[in-house]
């Protein structure tokens, strides 16, 4: 079976870095990249990386150091070099990305002498000057954060999840992260109003208008960009781990079954975690070789159903019947570690939301 074809009964199982890895050629067109498949790859990204070949990979999601930040853990880069550090590596894995990929960069510009740093509004410029397009920006609401006080703000409760493209079609599967329209629905369209009943254009000139009686009888709807995720709370082994859910949300939202999604700061390991638990491959590279060990190990403990056994048990509607996941096809309300946003709240769809997209 190919790697890209992928059943419910298939299993991403963690393989050993490769032996003759360091002794690979750079971005070798003829190089077996099976090899590096399923693998955490220990090394510095920046060497690494160019061992890919060129347009192997369907996702990129990573968190990068953030400037000046666990400088005792694995080294902070300072603010003010933080572009020149990174923009070589966007380049390669500009390289990497097949045309119609995207990268997902969850970062947040840290606060210097009393200010916000500007170091990621340059990132994006300078990223925009190297040939990326910056398609998207989501918010991560992060629903538990530190309580806490400071002079001159209030608690940081979000960061950025930057969605770079190489080109203005790429591969999106917006059907596989639709939420619940949520029991509101009932009280507020059992009883239409007239204004209900026709396009209601926007009061303040927006543009926009909504039909609220479109809604009736819909069950799904599509997200927002605003992903409301609780941080990791137990102890991973590493001390600035993201949730599951949120790469987990974005391999969905970005690829298919079987698809491939490199981590190129990869941590703990939680990327390769969200991969297996929705049958994706995943190449992971990481330079301290105790995380890899630690995320190593946790990839060869996470024997949890995926999020095909989950299908498998609670869809009917003949997925089950050719072994296959099609993408497009409604699903069923998935448990919180694979759908990582909650149900859409009515003041979302009704006021903020006006164009609301609601599909069956
Ligand atoms: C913010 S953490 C990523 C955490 C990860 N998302 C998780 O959930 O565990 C950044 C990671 O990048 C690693 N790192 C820093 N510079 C690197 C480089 N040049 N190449 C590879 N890994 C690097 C650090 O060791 C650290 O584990």
């Amino acid at each position: 079976m190919m790697y890209g074809e992928m059943t419910m009964s298939s299993r991403i199982v963690l393989r050993d870095h490769p032996s003759d890895f360091n002794s690979m050629p750079n971005q070798s067109k003829g190089v077996n990249f099976d090899a590096f498949l399923d693998c955490i790859l220990e090394g510095d990204c920046r060497d690494v990386l160019r061992k890919l070949p060129d347009d192997c990979i369907d996702l990129i999601v990573t968190s990068p150091p953030y400037a000046d930040r666990r400088n005792h853990t694995y080294g902070g880069i300072k603010p003010d070099r933080y572009v020149d550090w990174f923009i070589p590596i966007a380049n390669e894995l500009k390289r990497v990305l097949k045309p119609s990929g995207s990268f997902i960069l969850n970062i947040k510009e840290i606060a210097v002498n009393g200010e916000r740093h500007t170091y990621v509004i340059e990132l994006i410029l300078a990223m925009r000057n190297e040939g990326w397009k910056w398609t998207e920006e989501y918010i991560w609401h992060k629903k538990n954060c530190y309580p806490g006080k400071w002079p001159n703000r209030f608690r940081d409760a979000w960061e950025r999840c930057l969605h770079f493209t190489r080109q203005k079609q790429f591969a999106m599967y917006q059907e596989a992260v639709r939420v619940p329209m949520g029991d509101w629905r009932h009280a507020r369209l059992r009883n239409l109003s007239e204004t209900d009943k026709r396009r209601d254009t926007s009061r303040v000139m927006s543009g926009f208008g909504k039909k609220i009686e479109n809604w009736v009888g819909r069950e799904w709807a599509y997200p927002t960009n605003v992903l409301h995720m609780a941080t990791e709370c137990s102890n991973k082994g590493h001390s600035a781990t993201f949730p599951v859910s949120l790469p987990s949300w974005f391999i969905r939202l970005f690829t298919e079954p079987g698809g491939i999604v490199l981590d190129p700061f990869m941590g703990s390991g939680t990327t390769a975690i969200a991969c297996q638990q929705t049958c994706r491959h995943f190449v992971g590279i990481e330079m301290n070789g105790e995380y890899c060990e630690a995320a190593r190990k946790k990839l060869r403990g996470s024997e949890g159903p995926t999020l095909f056994d989950y299908l498998q048990e609670n869809e009917s509607d003949g997925n089950g019947s050719t072994g296959r996941i099609d993408s497009t096809v409604p699903r069923p309300l998935l448990p919180e570690t694979y759908r990582g946003v909650g149900q859409v709240e009515p003041e979302e769809s009704a006021t903020s939301q006006e164009s609301i997209s609601v599909s069956r």
